[in-house]
C-alpha cells in the first residue's frame, strides 16, 4: 500500500511531516485514521524508551471513539488503552440512556483480561504496530483484541524484532480477524525508527543538531556560538530536546558553553511538558568540572524532584580518567549523576572514547533516540565513523569569514610527546562523500532547518 504524506495541524510543530508524497487531502479513510494514531504516539517520544513509540484508535460506526498511545516504559500498550477507553465511552453513553446499568464500565487503566465486555459489531482496531503475542512487562495484546470482539485490524507496520515480526498478525488472522498491513508504512517506519535501529544494531539512533553561519561555521573565532540562530530556532532546538530520550554531548562544549541542557518549552503543549532528557557527556579524562551548570542541575535534585517527571540522569562517559577524586566526587553529588567507564580507542596517542562502545552503553542505559548536540570534534567522529542517522541542520543567514568548521576531519588528539600538525583529509573523494538524503527544509524565523537522513556506507 502506498504511503502519501500528510500534513497534521495536531503534530508538534516540529514534526510537521508524516511521509514524503501526497497531501492530506488525498488520504484515504484508513490512512487519515492512522496519521492521528502516528501523531499520537509522537507525543510520547522521550517517555517510552526503550519500547517503542505506538499509537492506537478504535473506530465504531465510522467514528474514532479512542485514540491513545503507549506512554510511558512498564505502562499499558497503545491498543489496550485504546480497547479500555472505547468501552468507557460507550459505557458513558450507555449509562446516559440507562442509568441503571453501569455493569459496562472499564477503567481504561485498570483493563484486565478477564473483562467480557465487548466492543460492537463492525468495530475496528487501527494501531501503528504488528501486536505483541507474547508475554513482556503486560500480557499479550492480542489476547485483549481478541476478548474485545473486533473483527478488522489496520496495522501499519510488523515489528522489527525478527523473534516477533508476523506472529502477532498470524494468531490474528487464525482466529478470523481480517488484518491489513502496511497503512501509512512510511510514517510509521520514521516514527519507529530509532526502536528498529535499536533492535538490530543494539545501538541508539543519532540525530544531530548543528547550528551554523551560511559559510559554514560553528563557533566565531573567538569560539563563541551564542548565538548564531535567532529565538524561533532556538525554540525549535529545545522542542527535539524534549522528544529525545538523552542528549549526547561532548566534553568540548560544557567547557566552552556551561550549557545546563535541559529543556524550556514555551509555546508548545505537550503531555508531560516539563520534562527533560538525560544528558550524557563524552569525557575520556572525567573533566566535567563540579561547578558546572549541568552538573550542579543534578546536584541539587534528588530522585523524583525536579522539573517533569524527575527520572533523568546526567551520564558522564570516561575512559581512562586521570582524576580519579574527581569521579568519586561527580558520583557522591547526587543519585542522579553517574560515571561509567567505557572502552578507549587502542589507535591513538592519547586514548579517546571507543565511540561504538560508547552507543552501545547508551543502549543499554535504555535510551533509544539520542540527540547529539555537540561541537564539531564529536560530531564529526561520530559521522566519520557512520553512527549519526540523521542531521537537522540550521543554517542561519549570516557569514563571518573564519572561526570554527561546522564539521572537520577527526584528528587523532596531540600527545605531548608527538605534536602533529592537522593533517589533510586522506581518501575521501567526491565519489566515495558521506551521502545525506534531504527530507524536509523549511524557515524557522530568519534560519533555514534543512532535515537530512545519513546514508550508511
Ligand atoms: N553550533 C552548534 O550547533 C554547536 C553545538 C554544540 C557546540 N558548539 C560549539 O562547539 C565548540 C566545542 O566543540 P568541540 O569540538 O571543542 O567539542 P565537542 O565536540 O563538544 O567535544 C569534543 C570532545 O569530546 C571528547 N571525546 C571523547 N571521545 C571522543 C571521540 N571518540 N571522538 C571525538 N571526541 C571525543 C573529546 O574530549 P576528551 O578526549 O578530552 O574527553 C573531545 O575533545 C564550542 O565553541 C561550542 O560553542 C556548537
Amino acid at each position: 500500500m502506498n504511503s502519501p504524506m500528510v500534513v497534521l495541524p495536531q503534530l508538534f510543530n516540529h514534526i510537521s511531516t508524516v511521509s514524503t508524497a501526497g497531501t492530506a487531502s488525498t488520504l484515504s479513510r484508513e490512512e487519515h485514521i492512522m496519521a492521528r494514531c502516528i501523531a499520537e504516539a509522537y507525543k510520547y517520544r522521550g517517555t517510552v524508551s526503550p519500547n517503542p513509540c505506538v499509537g492506537a484508535a478504535v473506530v465504531v460506526d465510522g467514528k474514532v471513539i479512542a485514540l491513545e498511545a503507549h506512554q510511558r516504559c512498564g505502562g499499558l500498550h497503545a491498543e489496550r488503552l485504546a480497547i479500555g477507553s472505547a468501552l468507557n465511552r460507550l459505557a458513558e453513553t450507555t449509562d446516559a440512556t440507562n442509568t441503571t446499568d453501569a455493569t459496562n464500565t472499564t477503567d481504561a487503566t485498570n483493563i484486565t483480561d478477564a473483562t467480557n465486555t465487548t466492543l460492537p459489531a463492525g468495530g475496528e482496531l487501527f494501531i501503528t504496530l504488528e501486536p505483541c503475542s507474547t508475554h513482556g512487562r503486560t500480557p499479550p495484546c492480542t489476547h485483549i483484541i481478541l476478548s474485545s470482539g473486533i473483527k478488522r485490524v489496520y496495522v501499519a507496520i510488523l515489528d522489527p524484532n525478527p523473534l516477533h515480526s508476523g506472529r502477532g498478525i498470524e494468531l490474528l488472522r487464525n482466529h478470523g480477524i481480517h488484518v491489513t498491513v502496511g497503512v501509512m508504512a512510511e510514517s510509521a517506519t520514521t516514527l519507529l525508527a530509532p526502536f528498529a535501529k535499536g533492535i538490530a544494531t543494539q545501538t541508539p539512533y543519532i540525530f544531530a543538531k548543528i547550528a551554523q553561519t551560511l559559510d559554514g561555521y560553528t563557533a566565531d573565532s573567538f569560539g563563541t556560538s551564542k548565538w548564531i540562530t535567532g529565538l524561533p530556532a532556538r525554540e525549535h532546538v529545545h522542542a527535539l530536546r524534549h522528544g529525545a530520550d538523552a542528549i549526547l554531548t561532548g566534553i568540548g562544549s560544557i567547557l566552552a558553553d556551561d550549557s545546563i541542557l535541559d529543556t524550556r518549552l514555551h509555546t508548545t503543549t505537550t503531555p508531560n511538558q516539563h520534562r527533560n532528557p538525560s544528558v550524557i557527556i563524552a569525557d575520556t579524562h572525567c573533566r566535567t568540572p563540579l561547578s558546572s551548570r549541568v552538573v550542579q542541575r543534578y546536584a541539587s535534585q534528588r530522585d523524583g524532584s525536579g522539573n517533569g517527571d524527575g527520572t533523568d540522569m546526567l551520564y558522564i562517559l570516561t575512559g581512562e580518567p586521570q582524576n580519579a577524586p574527581q569521579v568519586q566526587k561527580l558520583n557522591n553529588l547526587s543519585s542522579r549523576i553517574a560515571v561509567i567507564t567505557v572502552d578507549t580507542k587502542a589507535d591513538t596517542h592519547t586514548p579517546r572514547l571507543n565511540l561504538l562502545h560508547m552507543l552501545q552503553t547508551i543502549h543499554k542505559l535504555g535510551f533509544n533516540n539520542v540527540m547529539l548536540e555537540a561541537g564539531a570534534t564529536l560530531t564529526s567522529a561520530m559521522l566519520h565513523e557512520n553512527h549519526i542517522d540523521a542531521i537537522h541542520m540550521f543554517i542561519a543567514p549570516k557569514l563571518i569569514f573564519g572561526g570554527t568548521n561546522a564539521l572537520q576531519i577527526p584528528q587523532p588528539p596531540q600527545s605531548p610527546q608527538s605534536p602533529q600538525s592537522p593533517q589533510p583529509p586522506q581518501g575521501i573523494t567526491l565519489g566515495n562523500a558521506t551521502t545525506l538524503q534531504l527530507k524536509h527544509s523549511r524557515q524557522i524565523g530568519d534560519d533555514t532547518l534543512l532535515e537530512f537522513n545519513v546514508f550508511r556506507t
